[in-house]
């Protein structure tokens, strides 16, 4: 899917939201300035976070109370090594009522559950196009293919 300023991202970010549940991983994946933290703002919001959600670059993880579940927002830019991943406590973070969103998450995929959403991010000709590009990785996202087809006109294209 296109979109053509942060609002439109934010919007396909709200309506993945829709279909998420506690537990739920996803892979924000992108050049810096692609708009991932933009994404992860419109998904929060669709939950029901009113605070403002920022980068999380310096602190590595950020927690969000949404209405029914938590949004755990990290970022990996930062990370040196492989296994600071495990000080993450990601199963954890996973098993805590909440959605867990990773920035950057394709540098740590050997260290993660096998079963999760990656949305990839790439810039357009326009300074504020963009193309999203969803894959579900795993079964807990692939049964939910149906869904974003109809709800967001695609998977691959989403
Ligand atoms: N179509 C778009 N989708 C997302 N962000 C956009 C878009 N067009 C412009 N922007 C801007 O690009 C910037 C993206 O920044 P950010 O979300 O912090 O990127 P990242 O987290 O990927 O480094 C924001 O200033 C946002 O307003
Ligand atoms: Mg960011």
């Amino acid at each position: 899917m296109e979109t053509a300023n942060a609002a439109e991202t934010q919007n396909v970010a709200a309506l993945l939201a829709a279909l998420s549940k506690p537990g739920d991983l996803i892979l924000l994946l992108g050049d810096l300035g692609a708009g991932k933290t933009a994404f992860t703002q419109g998904f929060g919001r669709a939950l029901g976070v009113t605070q403002p959600i920022t980068s999380p670059t310096f602190t590595l993880a950020q927690q969000y109370e949404g209405d029914a579940m938590r949004v755990h927002h990290l970022d990996v830019y930062r990370l040196e090594q492989l296994d600071e991943v495990t000080d993450l406590g990601l199963p954890e973070l996973l098993d805590d009522n909440a959605v867990v969103l990773i920035e950057w998450g394709d540098a740590i995929v050997p260290m993660l559950p096998a079963d999760y959403l990656e949305v990839r991010i790439t810039f357009g000709e326009g300074d504020d196009d963009r193309a999203l590009e969803c894959t579900p990785v795993g079964p807990g996202w692939s049964a939910r293919k149906a869904a974003i087809v109809r709800d967001l006109g695609g998977v691959g294209e989403c």
